[in-house]
């Protein structure tokens, strides 16, 4: 096949990449695209680091072995465990990674407290706490680790009661002040931004890195001539570790909400 024409990858701990694949399927709607999701391996969050390194690049090999041209680590977990380490055994691989929107939030300059919904792991690594440093002067944030939710979005509970109260007893925990933004530093989240909404009120504005972290893809891909010349819309295949129906129906119905 035409390299132009090969897939580009994407991998998350379960099917919470969607969100970020969304967003890449909306600007380079011709590409073709493989998601594998590794939902018998999720949570990530609150697995050691080494483990999450080692699942990530098992993950990575899944994708190259199915011919991918470029591959996005459409997970904020993994991507700080595992993406310094990455680049260096792949370094001609167009890879990406994600990280919690933090300067488009200091940058809408609203007054109030940054919440950052992450996951434990994402919230401890070294990456999240450089990004931190070189903000922390420039405004109020409160990093709010939550365990837990990611289990809600892998079985498909995006709104209800309990989900509701999830959300508001971590707000209420962490939350003492004006919310000047949340910024969504888990692909999972975004699947769950109206429940959010509906807790902390219309106006406070709701912010994840997807969209910024395909441009980067793209850009990457454009550097090295990759992007496909096809002038109709390309296929999706989407594969799960656990290999059920019932994963590879949610992502179907995630994909399309
Ligand atoms: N979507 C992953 C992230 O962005 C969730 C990690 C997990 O499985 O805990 O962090």
């Amino acid at each position: 096949m035409d390299n132009k024409n090969r897939p580009i990858g994407f991998f998350d701990s379960g099917v919470g990449g969607l969100s970020v694949m969304k967003e890449a399927i909306k600007i380079m709607p011709n590409e073709n695209y493989i998601y594998f999701g590794d939902s018998k391996n999720a949570p990530y969050g609150v697995k050691s680091v080494s483990e999450v390194r080692d699942l990530t690049f098992k993950a990575v090999e899944i994708l190259l072995n199915k011919g991918v041209k470029g591959i996005a680590i459409a997970c904020n977990t993994a991507t700080s465990a595992a993406v310094a380490e990455l680049r260096k055994v792949y370094p001609e691989l167009p890879l990406v990674g994600i990280e919690p929107a933090l300067k488009p939030a200091v940058e809408l300059n609203i007054q109030g407290n940054i919440l950052i919904m992450a996951t434990t792991m994402t919230l401890k690594e070294e990456k999240f706490n450089k990004l931190m440093g070189k903000y922390k002067d420039k405004a109020s944030i409160i990093p709010i680790p939550c365990p837990g939710l990611v289990e809600f979005i892998e079985s498909g509970k995006l709104q209800g009661e309990e989900i509701e109260e999830y959300l508001r007893n971590k707000i209420n925990t962490y939350n003492k002040g004006k919310i000047a933004s949340i910024v969504l530093g888990c692909t999972h989240y975004p699947f769950i931004t109206d429940t959010l909404s509906k807790i902390v009120g219309k106006d406070v504005i709701i912010m994840d890195g997807g969209l910024g972290t395909v441009k980067e893809l793209r850009r990457r891909l454009e550097n090295k001539n990759l992007l496909t010349e096809r002038n109709k819309k390309g296929e999706i295949e989407v594969i799960n570790s656990y290999g059920k129906n019932e994963f590879i129906d949610l992502s179907n119905k995630l994909l399309n909400m």
